[in-house]
């Protein structure tokens, strides 16, 4: 049997703490430097390190000549150093030698443009030439490798899809047509209604006539969009398949690829991909072009939880500080590293790599920060990593245990793709937009939330959160009904509910698909302007949404005071079975999201943790190895807290009290 994913990635680290790692990319630097590194690495204490993540061109620099000496060498310098390394099998960017070769595998654009060589994932991700020719590289390094006793993990291609996710070239069309073949049993009728092409003389008479949906004059048909997005996802996931499949062949060393929960990626659903990830491993980054991007991380940590389904998982990357692929690179303030990364293993992560090892001198990332900067050693960011690599080595106890959480927030990467589509009733309402929001209003009010998938088992939530759930299938919604009729409480958020899976619109009134638990009829949708508030009888305010719903079965809760909807429910409740199902038809502002989340929990009988607010984070983890309570101070004044036990972090007794910015890692007395 399969080790359990904690032991797994306990395995991976140098001794008995937290997996520390990162990326390394020793091939932009001279060989004298390799030593050094190690030995640096050693003193931080770093366990695990992700090579040969870039590597075609190095090991493989022509047509036909494969040259593994710098590989074997720094290999053996890791070995030596008790590294243990998580080896790229080198597929993420073809070699130049190869689409020059080949140009036919370059991806192209929904306008036609070809995309060069010159950047990083130039290949078309349906290519099969790409696809044969990456099958080599990962054959030659499994079979040279595959044996190696510090290889603990293997590392698939690169954040796949990050790039080239949607590619609209002929290769991409036929092998769309084959997968539309495959989806619709080659039933063209089938195609036709699922994306309803009677509309606007877009019927096909055969697959032949299919295209991806590339730029066209108008709006383009949005359940072919919706099938494209599928498609390019199970593309995606097709190129990670083959590697692994390559990989178990030869070894059972774990396989996994570094996804991409993070705002600005939408492209991949990971949810079918889990099932394939010996270990579920995400990169994050600080998105600075948000409002919230604290709040941003915490979320993307508890939907990567989720993704391993509650079990431990690893950053595989994040920066130590500013990246260099935003448009403003800010730097972390004094803490700021540490308080990520506490949110990060608070909320699951057993292991936390950064990318990368040492700021490299040239290439397009050379401002991207490093745990050896630009400066070396002598630097505050050298220190800070040493610092870090401490503490990880001490919270060894917390790898294994779960994050305690009653509360689910049900998210799809179909319904963000469904709600984002073309033709909608508001760009003011984005997927992410509205479950950030949710997300931030239970986080405010001290409740820890796991992210599930739709069709999840919701037995022991207490507290549902559905917001803009818009694509649901009839089971899946049937779930939540039963879920609440069980005894659980559910909020569901405006534009959930609304279309199939293939996104026809549920008709009788909306939500159609949660009309019947809401006991709510709305008829019309009036979204308001960007910056437009309306009031709220309670007081509050509300954004983005409002609509004209009619209660059928539900208590008016309180009703649009104003605004194009003055007059109707904008909050309702509905008791169903044991549990009740409240509706709310607007974007409460973030104060009045926090005390409707807060008093739903405390309906539902779910803790918030004493002390938490929008400053001051807090989650616990528990199981055999103890009880451990995370408390992270982003604000500006120290806070008082009732806590009893030992903490980690400054290596003594419990005291309470957690100063502005610092961070708590309490193992609880019980
Ligand atoms: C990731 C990528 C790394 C590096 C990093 C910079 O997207 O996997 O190779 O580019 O971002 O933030």
């Amino acid at each position: 049997m399969a080790a359990a994913v904690s032991d797994r990635i306990a395995t991976l680290s140098q001794g008995d703490g937290l997996v520390f790692g990162c990326d390394y990319n020793p091939e932009q630097w001279d060989r004298s430097v390799w030593p050094e590194d190690v030995r640096l690495m050693q003193e931080a204490g770093i366990g695990l390190v992700a090579i040969n993540i870039f590597g075609w061109s190095s090991i493989n620099p022509a047509h036909g000549v494969w040259d593994f000496s710098a590989l074997d060498e720094i290999i053996e310098q890791l070995h030596a150093g008790g590294i243990r390394i998580n080896l790229g099998t080198g597929t993420s960017s073809p070699a130049p030698w190869l689409t020059a070769r080949h140009p036919e595998i370059l991806p192209v654009g929904e306008d036609g443009t070809v995309f060069h060589p010159g950047g990083r994932q130039a290949y078309c991700p349906s290519s099969p030439l790409f696809r044969a020719y990456a099958a080599e590289v990962v054959t030659r390094v499994v079979e040279r490798y595959g044996d190696h006793p510090a290889v603990s993990l293997w590392h698939v291609s690169n954040e796949l899809g990050c790039h080239n996710a949607l590619c609209y070239c002929d290769t991409s069309a036929e092998a769309f047509r084959t997968w539309l073949r495959a989806r619709y049993d080659d039933d063209i009728a089938a195609l036709n209604r699922a994306w309803g092409t009677t509309f606007w003389s877009q019927r096909y008479s055969s697959f032949d006539d299919v295209r991806p949906p590339a730029q066209v004059l108008s709006l383009r048909n949005p359940g072919q969009i919706l099938d494209f997005q599928r498609f390019s996802s199970d593309e995606q996931l097709a190129l990670y398949r083959a590697e692994a499949a390559i990989l178990r062949e030869r070894t059972d060393v774990p396989v996994t690829t570094n996804f991409m929960v993070t705002a600005h990626i939408r492209n991949l659903d990971y949810w079918t991909w889990t099932g394939d990830m010996d270990v579920i491993a995400n990169d994050h980054y600080l998105d600075r072009r948000l409002e919230d991007p604290r709040g941003e991380l915490s979320f993307a940590a508890d939907l990567t939880r989720g993704l391993a389904e509650g079990a431990p998982w690893l950053l595989m990357e994040t920066s130590t500080g500013a990246v260099n692929w935003q448009p403003y690179n800010l730097a972390k303030g004094p803490g700021e590293m540490v308080r990520n990364i506490a949110a990060h293993v608070a909320r699951g992560a057993d292991g936390i790599c950064f990318f990368q090892w040492r700021a490299s001198a040239q290439g397009a990332e050379k401002y991207h920060t490093a745990l050896v900067p630009h400066a070396g050693e002598d630097s505050d960011q050298w220190r800070e990593a040493v610092e870090l690599g401490g503490l990880l080595g001490r919270l060894g106890e917390v790898a294994g245990t779960r994050v305690e959480a009653d509360a689910a927030l049900l998210f799809s990467w179909e319904s963000w793709w469904a709600v984002e589509n073309e033709g909608r009733p508001s760009e003011g309402v984005t997927y992410l937009g509205q479950v950030h929001a949710a997300h931030a209003a239970l986080a405010d009010a001290g409740i820890t939330t796991d992210v599930v998938r739709p069709g999840a088992a919701l037995d022991g939530y207490r507290l549902l959160i559905v917001p803009a759930l818009h694509l649901i299938s009839d089971e899946d919604a049937a779930a939540i009904a039963r879920a609440v009729e069980n005894g659980a409480t559910a909020l569901i958020t405006f534009f959930s509910g609304i279309v199939d899976e293939e996104d026809r619109v549920r008709t009788g009134g909306y939500p159609g698909a949660f009309r019947e638990l809401l006991g709510i009829r709305s008829e019309e949708f009036a979204p308001l302007l960007p910056g437009e508030t309306v009031f709220l009888t309670d007081g509050t305010t509300g954004s983005v949404w409002t609509e004209r719903l009619k209660t059928t079965d539900a208590v008016a809760v309180a009703s649009f005071a104003d605004g194009p909807s003055a007059g109707a429910p904008a909050l309702t409740r509905r008791a169903a079975g044991e549990g009740a199902a409240w509706f709310v038809a607007t974007q409460p502002d973030r104060i009045a999201y926090r005390d409707l989340v807060a008093r739903l929990a405390s309906d539902a009988g779910v803790t918030a943790h004493p002390g938490a607010d929008r400053d001051v984070e807090i989650v616990r983890r528990s199981g055999d190895r103890g009880s451990f309570l995370f408390i992270i101070n982003h604000g500006d004044s120290a806070v008082e807290l009732a806590v009893t036990g030992h903490d980690l972090v400054t290596d003594a007794p419990a005291t309470g009290r957690v100063p502005a910015g610092a961070v708590r890692i309490i193992k609880e007395d019980v």
